[in-house]
């Protein structure tokens, strides 16, 4: 085998460049002993059966080891798929985490492969914001051993291959177009991801077999312009106020189909602003903190007749248990083969931590972490999408998930504070592109 590829050296690389020369070398000879022709012509035969059959057999291992290392390949990825999915403690779950290299996505991974689930991630790494942050959030999952595919949630193909290699008891499902103002600019993202990608999900959810649960990431914008407070998973939710909204009420809708007929057991958690370590750089407690290090001026919105705006902020750990909590009480899907065998599981629950902050309030924090007054340009808030406030009701996901938030704003951006200054260093005073 050793000495045939090193003969293959002193061949030309394509065949037909072989033949030629050598047509060229035995016309020469013809005419020079056209006495001996009979001898020769049985040499040359002879010479030239015997290229033909080292040619084709070349070729043949040229063929078969093109062949093995791309199975090498394959076999690479189907065992990383295969080894991230394993769990580590008996009856663990084996979770397809989409939005894996997102905010809450990494959190969620790492605390489900810490107690011993088998996790398997996938991500388009966009740059809706710095993909080098997402980046860095999967070198920390890959650290603990989870496998996060670069790869879109819309690519069914993609979907059908992770579906035929593990047998996904869950599916937790965070990847979204997440922003509100973002869809003025850029609509077209929120119905590839949050309502296409979402559907191709689903498709993928519903034909494999056995069918995960599936647990999904909502939003407390779908409450867009109710008034009634704390919002309750009993209040009407047919008034979005932005697109992100549009399509979270929609997707909220669709899971409804997929349940209805399908069999698939669906959870959505209305998550209430997520904030924390690893947070991300859209919101405003993470973009109010870059500028006040760079002493840049902070835009704080105003609701009308000079009301500050108030979120009901929540700590990610409080998130990731309801994540947990979720995953942990859903039900089994029914469907086989695509089809619903019996009545599944369909819940939706808020999760948040029912005491609402002002922005003021969450500047005056910050700035006593950060040792920086902030500069605050105060504004009425545009009509772009926003709400004025938000207030969980949280009863449901406290009786049915066990969900009890134990982290307020302060000691929240604390951590927060921490993480941003040992992440980005105390250079980003002097500014940073990101
Ligand atoms: N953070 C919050 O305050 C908040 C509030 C309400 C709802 N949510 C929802 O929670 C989920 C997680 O939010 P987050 O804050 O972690 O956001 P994030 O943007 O940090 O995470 C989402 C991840 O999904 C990935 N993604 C987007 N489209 C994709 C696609 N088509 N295919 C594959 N990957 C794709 C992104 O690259 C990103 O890493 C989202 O569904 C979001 O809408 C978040």
């Amino acid at each position: 085998m050793r000495a045939l590829v090193d003969d293959d050296d002193s061949f030309p690389s394509t065949p037909g460049k072989t033949k030629i020369i050598d047509r060229g070398g035995s016309h020469h000879h013809r005419h020079r002993h056209s006495l001996v022709f009979p001898r020769h012509l049985l040499w040359t035969l002879l010479f030239l059966a015997f290229l033909a059959s080292y040619l084709s057999l070349r070729s043949f291992l040229h063929t078969s080891s093109r062949y093995l290392s791309s199975s090498f390949a394959t076999l690479s990825f189907d065992n990383r798929v295969r080894a991230s999915a394993e769990p580590t403690r008996p009856d663990g779950l084996v979770v397809l985490v989409t939005g894996a290299a997102g905010f809450v996505g990494s959190h969620a991974s790492l605390a489900l492969a810490k107690r011993g689930d088998g996790i398997v991630g996938l991500d388009n790494f966009n740059s809706y914001y710095d993909p080098s942050l997402k980046k860095a959030r999967r070198s920390l999952l890959s650290s603990q051993g989870i496998f996060v595919i670069e790869g879109d949630i819309n690519d069914a193909k993609l979907l059908k291959r992770l579906f035929d290699l593990v047998s996904f008891t869950h599916v937790l499902h965070l990847a979204a177009q997440a922003g509100v103002r973002y869809a003025i600019q850029n609509p077209d993202s929120y119905v590839h991801s949050n309502v296409a990608g979402l559907v191709t999900l689903l498709e993928a959810c519903k034909n494999a077999n056995p069918q995960p649960a599936v647990v999904w990431a909502s939003s407390s914008s779908v409450y867009g312009l109710n008034d009634e407070v704390p919002f309750s998973e009993v209040h009407r939710t047919d008034q979005p106020a932005s697109l992100y909204a549009a399509t979270k009420k929609t997707g909220e809708a669709i899971t409804h189909v997929y349940n209805h007929i399908y069999g698939l057991s669906i959870t959505g958690l209305r998550f209430f602003t997520v904030y924390g370590p690893w947070g991300r750089p859209d919101m405003a407690y993470f973009s109010f903190t870059r500028n006040i290090l760079q002493k840049k001026p902070i835009t704080v919105y105003r609701g009308k007749d000079h009301v500050d705006l108030a979120r009901d902020f929540t700590y990610i750990d409080d998130i990731v248990k309801g994540c947990v909590a979720a995953l942990d009480t859903a039900e089994k899907s029914t469907g086989i083969g695509g089809i619903k065998m019996g009545p599944a599981q369909y819940r939706i629950y808020n999760l948040g931590n029912t005491s609402p902050v002002t922005v003021p309030t969450l500047v005056s924090i910050l700035e006593n972490y950060l040792k920086v007054k902030a500069k605050k340009h105060v504004i009425e808030m545009p009509g772009n999408g926003d709400v004025p406030f938000t207030h969980a009701n949280i009863t449901l996901a406290r009786v049915e998930l066990g969900y009890k938030p134990k982290t307020n704003l302060e000691e929240g951006l604390k951590k927060f504070v921490k993480w941003y200054l040992s992440y980005y260093g105390y250079s980003s005073r002097k500014g940073r592109n990101w």
